[in-house]
């Protein structure tokens, strides 16, 4: 029988309120969350900055559970290893951000953690179809990656149909999410939602999170 991914919710802490770090991750942990989403920017391989491994060391110890650091940083080899000893339980990195893929991916598992590759938006399938077996997530760019709170676009839609066609991992989506594109997202096959500014922008984040789940997810 076809084992299907179960729908997963991811609440970026981008969007949280880094005054109350701790009480943010209580809060998206109280909502039902499956895990926290880590967005580390470096300048370079994105126009922004925003944390390292020495944050990420204190997340863990305020959380519970599963923390996903979703590098957007160039020479991910270099820091991966850094991530993985702050406490991150998976580590998601850029295709185009290396060239070496494989040992990028072999190095994570060594480091006994959970391994994810992320597409910005232009960049094709073709580029990760290689590497299909050998993680655990697939993570599609719906925004170009660097900010949160930007509108979701549309056009890599169509990279999830063709990701899940020989996929059978986790497809995640990033950037913009709300209830109306997640859903459209599950019926291409997606099943990993991020969202920050939707899910920390509201005051009820438990009944989006339930909303979030309760989303048909199409095989
Ligand atoms: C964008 C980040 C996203 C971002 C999502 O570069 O990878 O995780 O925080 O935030 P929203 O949901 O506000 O687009
Ligand atoms: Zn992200």
């Amino acid at each position: 029988m076809r084992k299907i991914p179960r729908i997963k919710i991811a609440p970026s802490l981008l969007s949280a309120d880094f005054r109350y770090l701790a009480s943010e991750i209580k809060r998206a942990e109280a909502a039902s969350a499956d895990m926290l989403h880590v967005d580390v920017m470096d300048g370079c391989f994105v126009g922004n900055i925003t944390l390292g491994p020495f944050i990420v060391r204190a997340m863990r110890k305020a959380a519970n559970l599963p923390i996903i650091a979703h590098l957007m940083i160039k020479n991910p080899e270099k820091y991966v290893e850094k991530f993985a000893k702050a406490g991150s339980d998976m580590i998601i990195f850029h295709i185009e951000a290396t060239k070496n893929p494989k040992g990028l991916i072999r190095h994570i598992k060594r480091l006994k953690k959970k391994v994810g590759v992320s597409i910005k938006p232009k960049t094709k399938v073709s580029s990760i179809r290689s590497l299909f077996p050998l993680v655990d997530e697939v993570l599609v760019m719906t925004v170009e990656p660097g900010f949160g709170g930007q509108k979701f676009m549309r056009g890599p839609l169509s990279k999830i149909k063709e990701i899940r066609k020989s996929y059978r991992g986790d497809i995640g989506v990033d950037g913009g999410i709300n209830y109306e594109n997640a859903k459209l997202a599950a019926s291409l096959g997606a099943n990993v939602f991020i969202a920050g500014t939707y899910l920390f922008g509201s005051t009820d984040m438990k009944k989006l999170v339930r909303k979030l789940k309760n989303i048909e997810y199409a095989d």
